[in-house]
C-alpha cells in the first residue's frame, strides 16, 4: 500500500523546477486534514456543534466547526514557512504571512475550510476544498492581491478533503486526479483511487430543486430531460443532493453524473464561490475526464476581479454536460 507521502514524493519530478516546497505544503494540508478529522469524528461528543454567532464576510452564518476548521488550516500552512499567504472563504481578507521564510515562499494557497458545514449537526458528509497558486509578486515581498486572482488554468495544485463514511484526500497537480483514503488507526492516507477517470456519461443529477421556480429557462428544460423516460438512455436519472458540494462532487465524480448550482434571484452571480469551490473542483473534474462550466465560459478561464466572488457552476460527465450546454443555448 502506498501512502499519500510516498505518492507525492515520488511525482515531485512532475514539477518544473521542483523544490520539495510543493511537496512540504501538500504535507500541511495533509497534517491540517487529520486534525480536523479527528475533530469531526467526535463532534457530538465535544462542544463543537452548531453556530458561534458569527456571520461570515458573505454574512452567512459561521458554525464552531466552520472557525475551527479555518484556524487548523491557517496555523498548519503558517508553521512550515512554506506559504507566502492565504485567502480563506471565513476571512474577509487575504492573510500575508510575515516570517522571512514565509516572504520567499513561491506559493499562496486559496481555502473553503469546511464545505457543506450545516451538515455537520446531523453527521452528513462535510468536506475541506483547496486552491494552490505560484504568486505572481516578487519573492521576498508580501503577498499581494493579484497573486490570489489568477485564473483557475493557473492553479500548480488543487484537491480536497471529505469526512465521509471514511475521510479521503483527492488531489491533482495537473497530472491526474488522485484519492487516498485515511486509515485512522495507522495515522496515513493511502493512495486507494490512483487516476481517478469519470464516466463520460452517467445517470445521476444533483441539483436544489427546491429552487426549480427560480431556475434559468434552458436548466428547468434540461431537467425536464433527466426525468423523461427513455430506456434507451437509462433515463429518467435518479436526483442526488447532499447540499456539501464536494461530498456531491465525490459522488458524482466516482459514478458519473452532473452537478448544477445556476443562478438564483438570492444568489443573481450564482452561490459557488469561484476561487475557493468553482476553480479547484473544476481542476479535479478535467483532469479526471470531466468538464466544468458557468454555463457559457469554461470556469478555469474565467478571470477573477474580488475575492470572495461568486458564479454558477456546472460540473460533471462531459456527454451531460454537453446535453445540458444545448439546453442553456436554446
Ligand atoms: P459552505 O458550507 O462552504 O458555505 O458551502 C455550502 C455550499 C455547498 O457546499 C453546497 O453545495 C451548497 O452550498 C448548498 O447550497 P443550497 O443549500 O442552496 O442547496
Ligand atoms: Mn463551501
Ligand atoms: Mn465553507
Amino acid at each position: 500500500m502506498k501512502t499519500l507521502g510516498e505518492f507525492i514524493v515520488e511525482k515531485q519530478h512532475d514539477f518544473s523546477q521542483a523544490t520539495g516546497e510543493l511537496t512540504a505544503l501538500l504535507a500541511s494540508v495533509k497534517l491540517a486534514a487529520k486534525i480536523v478529522h479527528r475533530d469531526i469524528n467526535k463532534a457530538g461528543l465535544v462542544d463543537i456543534l452548531g453556530g458561534n454567532g458569527v456571520h461570515n464576510v458573505q454574512c452567512e452564518a459561521q458554525t464552531k466547526l466552520d472557525a475551527f476548521a479555518n484556524e487548523t488550516f491557517k496555523a498548519a500552512l503558517e508553521a512550515r514557512g512554506e506559504v507566502a499567504g492565504i485567502a480563506s472563504e471565513e476571512e474577509e481578507h487575504l492573510i500575508a504571512f510575515n516570517s522571512e521564510r514565509a516572504r520567499a515562499a513561491k506559493y499562496v494557497v486559496l481555502l473553503d475550510p469546511l464545505d457543506g458545514s450545516s451538515n455537520c449537526d446531523v453527521n452528513v458528509s462535510v468536506g475541506t476544498i483547496f486552491s494552490i497558486y505560484r504568486r505572481v509578486s516578487p519573492l521576498g515581498t508580501a503577498v499581494t492581491l493579484a497573486d490570489f486572482l489568477q485564473p483557475g488554468q493557473q492553479q500548480i495544485a488543487a484537491g480536497y478533503v471529505i469526512y465521509g463514511s471514511s475521510t479521503m484526500l483527492v488531489y491533482t497537480t495537473g497530472h491526474g486526479t488522485h484519492g487516498f483514503t485515511y486509515d485512522p488507526t495507522l495515522g496515513v492516507f493511502c493512495l486507494s483511487h490512483e487516476n481517478i477517470r469519470a464516466p463520460t456519461q452517467g445517470t445521476l443529477y444533483s441539483i436544489n430543486e427546491g429552487n426549480q421556480h427560480y431556475f434559468p429557462l434552458g436548466v428547468k428544460r434540461y431537467l425536464q430531460y433527466c426525468q423523461t423516460p427513455d430506456p434507451a438512455t437509462s433515463r429518467p436519472y435518479s436526483a442526488r443532493y447532499i447540499g456539501s458540494l464536494v461530498a456531491d462532487f465525490h459522488r458524482n465524480l466516482l459514478k458519473g453524473g452532473i452537478y448544477l448550482y445556476p443562478r438564483t434571484p438570492p444568489y443573481p452571480q450564482g452561490k459557488l464561490r469561484l476561487l475557493y469551490e468553482c476553480n479547484p473542483i473544476a481542476f479535479l473534474a478535467e483532469q479526471a475526464g470531466g468538464r466544468a462550466s458557468n454555463g457559457g465560459q469554461r470556469i478555469l478561464d474565467i478571470q477573477p476581479t474580488t475575492l470572495h466572488q461568486r458564479s454558477p457552476l456546472f460540473v460533471g460527465s462531459i456527454t451531460m454536460m454537453d446535453q445540458l450546454e444545448s439546453f442553456l443555448k436554446e
